[in-house]
């Protein structure tokens, strides 16, 4: 397991955008190679021009764009992490302005303000049945009353509208559909307003429902003297719901600290990513009523080690609703996502962001448990991933690149067979003659396991039934024979395809060397029988 970084060299980003003014930059093109138990990945990106100090933002698809929200709250259109552009999207105001003009006030002399803490937290493209759109979630400040809130902004697109460039919004065209209750006031201990602990992701359910997983801003009983989470009638430290036709909004589920990931699963189950305290990461599986303990119960830890001051035991969880899983030690939880069509080896699993564990989780879930959690080293904070209309993951890291990852072409299969041949007793002529026969074989056969896309697989044919992949295209001669492919048959239906199975469709390669063939199926082999 690990991870390459390889240069590809340098390339300016096209920032066409429209009405928001981007500074120009001419940024690294990068590729990364990622190595998974099953996969390889590739991952391509680049720096995206955003306020430096500060981090947040989300990720959503429309049409086939990514759109990226930054956590200042521009909105970039991506197809590829060389084809990205700002839009003319303006953001609903977030009180920012405002809040730099309190923190000025003599009453607060004694507050300590974060201003990059007033983030936008997340953006998601919607489809109801009656209408499609944005919605928006950030930390908004409430200049009147001093105090602040978790909001969800929509902006309801035209219908006619398909993708990202005909969209175009001033401040006024988004609405407000929620806000938590009670307006939070500034907070004397620690920091003023800790949007870091917002959480803020959302997640749609159709017909209208957005699910928001609220963080606590840290009034937990440690960085500030009043718990709300478990109070039912604070909407921070819960999981709320609301209806985007009636807007109401209901309390799913308390007891949370700052759920960073929400994602409902391919049987509609919701689940949270929890950042927790140190070493009380949690994923939970979001059960409508259920009380998740925060701050009574954690598996974590403060900072400094010591024990939590108002829990009630001491590295166990056992009272209230228990997390499916937890990590120790901490990874710091950012996001997380459902995997569908990525690979039939990923289908169906959760991906995890952290920011601290500089990683990626593939998790496994099985009815009410977890089989098991892969860690993918990425080696950056990634604060958010994603996975596009087309298949693609993308993640958006606090260093500010946008990766776009997909499954190597050169895989595990292909490093195999390169160091099979370059550590096979050789001369230099049989080794380039062998490498000149394999080509010949991939030019319609594909050694990744079940992938039958123009030719059968080669991956597992040593000893397999002849004729029987999955593969579509077989001909009479092939599908309706007997037998397994032994040493000697594959031999001989190299040599002479039509002569060992009249009416194969699969051409003479001309290769008549008795060594080079013997050479291949040795080869095929070695692929099909990877026991170490
Ligand atoms: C021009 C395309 C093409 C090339 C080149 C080619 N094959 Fe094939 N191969 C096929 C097709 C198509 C079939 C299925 C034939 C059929 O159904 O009659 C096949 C079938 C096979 C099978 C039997 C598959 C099974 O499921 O039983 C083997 C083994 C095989 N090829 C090996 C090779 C090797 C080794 C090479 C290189 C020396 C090679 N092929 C080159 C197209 C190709």
């Amino acid at each position: 397991m690990g991870f390459r970084w390889f240069c590809l060299g340098v390339f300016a980003l096209g920032l066409t955008g429209g009405g928001i003014a981007l500074p120009s930059a001419a940024e690294t093109g990068e590729k990364q190679q990622f190595d998974s138990i099953f996969l390889r990945l590739v991952g391509e990106g680049s720096t995206v021009p955003t306020e430096p100090a500060g981090s947040g933002g989300g990720l959503t698809s429309l049409g086939d764009a990514v759109l990226l929200l930054t956590h200042e709250g521009k909105i970039f259109s991506a197809r590829s992490a060389r084809d990205i552009e700002g839009l003319a999207i303006e953001t609903p105001d977030n009180g920012l302005a405002a809040y730099r003009r309190v923190a000025e006030l003599e009453r607060y002399q004694n507050f300590t303000f974060m201003f990059h803490w007033i983030r936008y937290n997340d953006i998601l493209y919607y489809r109801s049945d009656s209408e499609h759109g944005l919605l928006l979630s950030y930390t908004e400040f409430n200049e009147e009353n001093e105090c602040y809130v978790n909001a969800i902004a929509a902006l309801v697109l035209n219908p006619e509208i398909r993708s990202a460039e005909e969209l175009s919004a001033r401040r006024e065209d988004w609405e407000v559909v929620y806000r938590t209750r009670p307006c939070l006031p500034l907070k004397e201990q620690w920091r003023a307003i800790e949007g870091h602990m917002a959480g803020g992701r959302i997640a749609f359910e159709a017909p209208a429902t957005v699910y928001l997983a609220s963080g606590d801003y840290h009034w937990d009983g440690i960085y500030a003297p009043e718990v709300i989470a478990q109070d039912p009638d604070k909407h921070y430290g819960k999981v709320m719901a609301i209806d985007l036709a009636s807007r109401q909004a209901r309390v799913v589920s308390i007891g949370h600290r700052n759920p960073q990931g929400i994602a409902i699963d391919r049987n509609g189950q919701l689940w949270v990513a929890e950042h927790g305290m140190r070493g009380g990461d949690e994923l939970n599986r979001v059960i409508e009523g259920a009380n998740y303990g925060w701050p009574e119960e954690t598996l974590g830890t403060k900072y400094n080690r010591l024990p939590a001051p108002n829990t009630r035991s001491y590295g166990r969880h056992e009272t209230f609703a228990a997390p499916t899983i937890a990590w120790l030690p901490g990874v710091a939880a950012s996001n997380l996502t459902l995997i569908k069509g990525f690979h039939e080896s990923w289908d169906g699993d959760l991906l995890m962001a952290t920011l601290a564990g500089k990683s990626l989780f593939r998790i496994r879930v099985r009815d009410d448990r977890v089989v098991f959690a892969e860690r993918i080293e990425i080696g950056k904070r990634i604060r958010y991933v994603h996975q596009h209309s087309d298949g693609r993951l993308v993640l958006w890291t606090d260093d500010k690149s946008l990766i776009f990852l997909t499954v190597a072409v050169q895989s595990f299969v292909t490093e195999f067979m390169d160091d099979y041949i370059a550590n096979a007793d050789y001369d230099d002529i049989q080794r380039n003659q062998i490498k000149v026969a394999l080509g010949r074989c991939m030019e319609c056969h594909s050694f990744e396991p079940r992938v039958h896309t123009n030719s059968p697989s080669l991956a597992a044919m040593f000893g397999a039934s002849i004729g029987s992949t999955d593969y579509r295209g077989y001909s009479e001669a092939l599908k309706g024979r007997d037998g397994r492919w032994s040493r000697a048959d594959l031999a001989a239906f190299l040599e002479d395809p039509a002569a060992y199975a009249p009416g194969t469709t699969m051409p003479d390669s001309g290769i008549d060397d008795p060594f080079i063939l013997e050479q291949l199926v040795n080869l095929l082999e070695a692929v099909g029988n990877t026991a170490e």
